[in-house]
């Protein structure tokens, strides 16, 4: 089966599979895995401490590939923090820039004209119109169903992206849900060019940062283990579900604002569970899709399965 589209050209890679941006675990082990088999794989820069940090995990992902990757940028809670990250990426001219959680105009026009190629996240139709408007190169479609952090409207992938491909006319990519190849020919057959996952790279070999407790979790889940916080604070986002996401459940029915729950949510918690493997004393992000996963192979070996179930489907269809 020919796996090329808009997205492997734009970006240059073998199969339209990218490697969301994922908070605390993206770094150069999994992103240059994922650039390796084929993918392209991301650094979170916001999780890095400072720009020098981004410099030399630019720096690091490229003794371990040589093909290429992104760098993604949550700019939303950071104020200006993102700017000198940016600024590293540019002068590093690292080959895609992806930007999420926030207006994207700022990010998109320090870019311009540097030859690097801008991937922006969007949960809704507008704003991917926005998105192409403002000179993206590609939008990126995260419906309700995915890890992390999601649209206000609870819009789901199947629904999302082909209204998101009827409305604009640069790549897009389905997000959300997605673990395999049956995921890859939907997202294909919603008039997707290629798609992002992020919960299936967590259990993988090379997430290296995430605890085994973590990754356990996520093997165990069901189709209800996961829940949305934060959504009292206008920025809803899935984890998986314990007894400290219901606290903040609880904390959130009283409406009492970011401040009464910021403790609860920090990156400090985040991190407890998925460092420290403290599945109670914390919270760890996670899709629905947590369901459908059920090993920790190797990133080429995911890919390898991946590929060969969407021809294996392709075969069928013909
Ligand atoms: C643990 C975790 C952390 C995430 N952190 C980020 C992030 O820093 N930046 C970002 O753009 N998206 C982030 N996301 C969203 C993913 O990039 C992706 O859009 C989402 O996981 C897709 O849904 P899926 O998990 O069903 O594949 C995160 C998701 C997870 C599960």
């Amino acid at each position: 089966m020919n796996f090329k589209t808009r997205v492997t050209e734009l970006f240059d890679i073998e199969y339209p599979v990218i490697q969301g941006g994922l908070a605390y675990l993206a770094y150069s082990d999994l992103a240059g895995a994922v650039s390796n088999a084929g993918g392209l794989g991301q650094i979170t820069a916001m999780s890095l401490e400072n720009p020098d940090e981004l410099r030399k995990e630019i720096q690091k992902i490229r003794t371990i590939t040589d093909k290429p990757f992104g760098v993604n940028f949550a700019i939303g809670q950071h104020g200006r923090r993102f700017e000198h990250m940016v600024e590293v990426a540019v002068e590093e001219k690292v080959p895609v820039i992806s930007v999420t959680g926030g207006n994207p105009k700022g990010v998109l026009d320090m870019v311009k004209g540097n030859g690097i190629k801008t991937l922006v996240l969007v949960a809704a139709k507008r704003q991917a119109q926005k998105a192409e408007e403002l000179g993206a190169d590609a939008v990126m479609v995260v419906g309700h169903d995915g890890g992390g952090h999601l649209g206000r409207n609870d819009i789901g992938t199947f629904v999302l992206t082909p209204e998101v491909v009827d409305s604009v006319s640069i790549p897009v990519i389905a997000s959300g849900g997605i673990v395999d190849g049956r995921g890859l020919m939907a997202a294909f057959s919603l008039g997707a060019e290629g798609i992002e996952m992020g919960t299936r790279f967590i259990a993988t070999k090379e997430c290296v940062d995430a605890h085994e407790k973590y990754k356990q979790a996520i093997l165990e889940a069901k189709e209800d283990s996961t829940v949305i916080i934060k959504r009292s604070i206008g920025a809803p986002a899935r984890a998986l579900k314990n007894s400290w996401t219901e606290k903040i459940l609880e904390m959130e029915k009283l409406n009492q604002g970011y401040e009464s729950i910021k403790d609860y949510i920090s990156g400090k918690a985040n991190q407890r569970f998925i460092y420290d493997g403290d599945l109670e004393n914390g919270f760890g992000w996670a899709g629905q899709s947590a369901v459908r996963i059920n090993d920790v192979p190797t990133v080429r070996e995911l890919f390898d399965h991946m590929i060969q179930e969407a021809e294996k489907i392709s075969s069928r269809w013909s």
